[in-house]
């Protein structure tokens, strides 16, 4: 069986290492699963005034997310939070009340900062928000990458044997528990 996954890159940059990092867990993933990027760039930001009719680019964002059977949230720490145009993202897809394009949704959290804890702040606060929104996470394992210099080629090749296995094994897990999910809690 494959599954297509919509993963979501937190960083808007030309040059994220964010971005560097989804090529590397692509090419490291298990055949099974299929990957297609959910783009937040063009969102306007979120208010709830545009319930009563949700523009083309929130439509696009709840029809993304329908189509996918799993989330995967690649994204950079922003101050110690995620980036507000992912947390911009989720509030979009969380709405219009009643229907919450994550209910039963399963996701993975991960991320890289060049700094040690990498990204590990973000995540608790990306982890609280999907929960409330009813996606069922992986809980283990974390992930936090530090992004060193030469550890990934522009491409995401990964240089560092004992780097490529943990990424390998993290997409198996991944794909291991989105099937899990999936046979227990039929999409809604
Ligand atoms: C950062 N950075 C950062 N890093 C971190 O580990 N914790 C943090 O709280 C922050 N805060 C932060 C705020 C802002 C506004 C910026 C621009 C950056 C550094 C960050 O990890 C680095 O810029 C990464 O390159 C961002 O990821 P992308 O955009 O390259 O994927």
């Amino acid at each position: 069986t494959t599954y297509q996954v919509g993963y979501f890159i937190g960083s808007l940059s030309e040059k994220s290492i964010n971005r560097v990092l989804s090529r590397a867990l692509i090419r490291l993933a298990p055949a099974e699963l299929e990957f297609r990027e959910i783009p937040i760039k063009d969102l306007p930001l979120y208010n709830h005034d545009f319930d009563a009719d949700y523009p083309p680019e929130g439509r696009a964002l709840k029809e993304a997310i329908a189509a996918s059977q799993a989330l995967l949230f690649v994204t950079p720490e922003y101050n110690r939070g995620i980036p507000g145009a992912l947390k911009n993202a989720i509030d979009w897809a969380s709405r219009p009340w009643g229907t919450n394009s994550f209910t039963h949704k399963p996701s993975a959290v991960i991320g890289t900062s060049p700094g040690k804890i990498g990204t590990a702040v973000a995540q608790q606060s990306l982890r609280s928000a999907l929960s409330f929104c009813n996606s069922p996470q992986m809980s283990a394992p974390e992930a936090y990458i530090q992004f060193t210099p030469g550890l990934f080629g522009e491409d995401g090749e990964v240089t560092d044997p004992a780097t490529q296995q943990f990424l390998s094994d993290f997409m198996a897990d991944y794909k291991a528990f989105v099937e899990r999910v999936l046979t227990v809690l039929p999409p809604r």
